[in-house]
């Protein structure tokens, strides 16, 4: 499956969810899971997130591997989102920021 990683939070652009030919993307406050049980590894998100917060399973960094578990578990309990729409205003400011995931809302 692939994974939407931590540079996501408070960025959330959605230029992801257009490609996505299986529409698993699934969309809380500040951020977008991907279900992992839907996901059929097409990798054609990957390239579209223009901060780069998606990754492939292998290819997760060590220090975001509870992201799999924070994808698996709100894409259960947030709603599907297949059209992108306007990111945050501030979304720039927050690329790269570290110690996001402390800023996710569930
Ligand atoms: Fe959708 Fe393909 Fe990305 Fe999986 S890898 S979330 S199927 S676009
Ligand atoms: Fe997030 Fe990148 Fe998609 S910022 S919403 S994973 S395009």
């Amino acid at each position: 499956t692939f994974v939407v990683g931590e540079n996501c939070i408070n960025c959330k652009h959605t230029d992801c969810v257009e490609v996505c030919p299986v529409d698993c993307f699934y969309e809380g406050p500040n951020f977008l899971v991907i279900h992992p049980d839907e996901c059929i590894d097409c990798a054609l998100c990957e390239p579209e997130c223009p901060v780069n917060a998606i990754f492939s399973e292998d290819e997760l960094p060590d220090d975001q591997q509870d992201f799999l578990e924070i994808n698996a578990e709100l894409a259960e309990k947030w709603p599907n989102i297949t059209e992108m729409k306007d990111a945050p205003d501030d979304a720039e400011d927050w690329d790269g920021v570290a110690g996001k995931r402390d800023k996710l809302v569930r």
